[in-house]
């Protein structure tokens, strides 16, 4: 039975901030464009985003100050070039917001209200309660959808058509039926998210399984800075759900089990509000050290008692939920158990401030974009400040939707063929067909909690030598795989068996790429390597994948600017 296949201009993968401001932008300049989502896009990941979204707009605050904020959590690794742009039209970025309808939270004087956030220095975050990423995906969600977006909801891109550095479409699926389709197009961009779920302990939804990665590394195009995955301080004690950085932006405070406010140890100025790496590896420090609190001695307290009912209850009524429901505790009444969390992703597709995607250090792929987490611009470096994040996604979405509508009229289009589809096809039919004894969930389990133990916030060569042996026996381990549901219809366990398959690779990416870089940057902290080293690791890890799946390192410089390397201290 032969596959169908559609024409657009642009087909977008993923529906979060990036993906839905791209695809808003190209349907409003009169391009054909298609958004394939595997979740409905008001379930994106995106909307789990909760304390703000920067730009500097305040009489006390600068784009300058912003963009030495940025450069200075990147741990200098940032490329100033696109941080600079990034930090320029943040302010501009939240006027397009408020006039496509986001309704931010305000000061008395009606100017939109911004909190402090780790690592800046002056209250930058512009906030809607602790619901802002929501906020802007509904927003950003309706207006795409009103100009006339066509989303293909339930359908999971399963590959890329690639060939002679050219990108002309996407294989996808029909989750509710396995119904394959072709989608041909002259530009395809990935807004797929991150890949913080390869760690037991994370903040990521379900599906952020950071597909869109390991989709474009199967084709060896390169993967830029993998190691570099932050760890939020404050997850729920357990299950590493997201408490908002807002809760110590608003004046929150942790403390040990004697009692110490242990923060003015580690970053006597700025405490709690240190760039995140630093508080992150001060609660695994204490812990580690013998002065975790809760049953399991696992965790801090987060405490805002003092900061009174009515103001948990404006600014972080979510949060206050969340520790009800999932530790049972109040934290109007008392402090709450958190530690640090896998959070977000730094690596990823290495994409110009345009968004352009690179085949090398050199050239750039025809036809094909990412923006938000997928992508590396590379505006975070070695570790993101928080709000960041919302901005940037926000920001190059819709930006890099601006790039495709200017690009598309040089594009010729490649009229895709039905052997296009063979690679996805012959990955289901693997999965469906294959008869062995291990169980994708049990092989998942494993892979979390090894690369927890083995490659989280403290690393060194022989816990990442672990790392990459375990990810190469559970890769090979993969190939003995048995799903139990043979059917065609919203078949999960398949969808989880492919997405754990690209989980595996992009493990192999982190570890591998971590391994090499001897020396501590941000959220890559060697306890064997110490030290920054400039000398020799300022620099860019670009990963590739070869036909047997192993990787090959190369570098690329960073784009240095105005903002000299210094010590880092807060
Ligand atoms: O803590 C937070 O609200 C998370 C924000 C972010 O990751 O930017």
């Amino acid at each position: 039975m032969s596959i169908p296949i559609y024409t657009y201009d642009a087909i977008i993968v993923g529906a979060g901030l990036a993906g839905c401001a791209a695809a808003r932008e190209l349907q409003n300049a009169g391009k054909k464009v298609a958004v394939i989502t595997k979740l409905h896009p008001l379930r994106s990941h995106s909307g789990a985003a909760q304390g703000g979204i920067n730009a500097a707009f305040s009489d006390e605050d600068s784009v300058e100050l912003h963009e030495f904020d940025t450069v200075k959590g990147s741990d200098y690794l940032a490329d100033q070039d696109a941080v600079e742009f990034m930090c320029q039209k943040a302010p501009e970025t939240i006027r397009w917001a408020e006039k496509m309808g986001a309704a931010f939270s305000r000061q008395e004087n009606g100017k939109i209200a911004q909190r402090p956030f780790g690592g800046q220095s002056s209250p930058r975050a512009c906030y809607a309660k602790d619901r802002t990423g929501l906020t802007l995906l509904q927003t950003v969600y309706e207006q795409a959808d009103r100009v006339g977006v066509k989303f293909w909801d339930e359908w999971y891109a399963a590959d890329i058509i690639y060939k002679d550095g050219k990108v002309s479409g996407v294989v996808a699926f029909n989750i509710r039926d396995m119904q394959m389709a072709i989608f041909n197009a002259k530009s395809v961009m990935f807004a797929t998210g991150g890949y913080a779920r390869a760690y037991k302990i994370n903040s990521n939804a379900h599906a952020n399984t950071g597909d869109g990665l390991s989709i474009v590394a199967r084709h060896g195009l390169p993967l830029e800075d993998m190691e570099f995955v932050q760890f939020h301080p404050s997850g729920l004690s357990g299950n590493g759900v997201l408490i908002s950085e807002a809760a110590r932006g608003e004046g929150g405070r942790l403390f040990n089990s004697k009692g110490e406010r242990f923060m003015e140890k580690y970053a006597p100025n700025a405490l709690e509000l240190a760039s995140r790496d630093v508080v992150a590896r001060a609660i695994l420090n204490e812990i580690r050290e013998g002065r975790g609190v809760g049953p399991r001695k696992d965790a801090v307290y987060l405490d805002v008692t003092h900061l009174g009912k009515d103001l948990i209850m404006e600014r972080l009524p979510e949060l206050r939920e969340l520790a009800m429901t999932f530790l049972g505790l109040d934290m109007i009444k008392e402090p709450i158990l958190i530690s640090a969390t896998a959070h977000y992703s730094m690596g990823g597709i290495p994409v110009d401030i345009d968004g352009h995607a690179r085949l090398n250090n050199e050239d750039f792929i025809e036809g094909f974009y990412a923006a938000g987490e997928c992508s590396c611009v590379s505006v975070h470096g070695a570790n993101r400040l928080g709000a960041n994040s919302v901005l940037e996604a926000l920001l190059f979405g819709r930006f890099v939707g601006k790039t495709m509508v200017n690009d598309i009229e040089n594009i010729t289009l490649r009229p895709a063929s039905q052997d296009d589809a063979a690679r996805a096809l012959q990955e289901v039919e693997f999965i469906l067909n294959n008869n062995g004894d291990e169980s994708v969930p049990s092989l998942r389990d494993e892979l979390q909690h090894c690369m927890s133990d083995n490659a989280g916030a403290f690393r060194t060569k022989e816990t990442l030598q672990i790392a990459v042996d375990k990810v190469k026996e559970l890769r090979e381990r993969f190939k003995n795989i048995r799903i139990k549901d043979k059917s065609k219809i919203f078949n999960t366990e398949l969808q989880e068996a492919i997405e754990f398959g690209h989980m595996l690779d992009y493990s192999l990416f982190i570890v591998e790429s971590a391994i090499a870089r001897e020396e501590s940057r941000g959220a890559h902290y060697r306890e064997d390597f110490q030290e920054r080293d400039d000398e020799n690791f300022l620099k860019h890890t670009m990963a590739y994948m070869d036909e047997d799946g192993n990787i090959k390192l190369d570098y690329m410089d960073v784009v240095l600017g105005k903002h000299e390397l210094k010590a880092r201290n807060y």
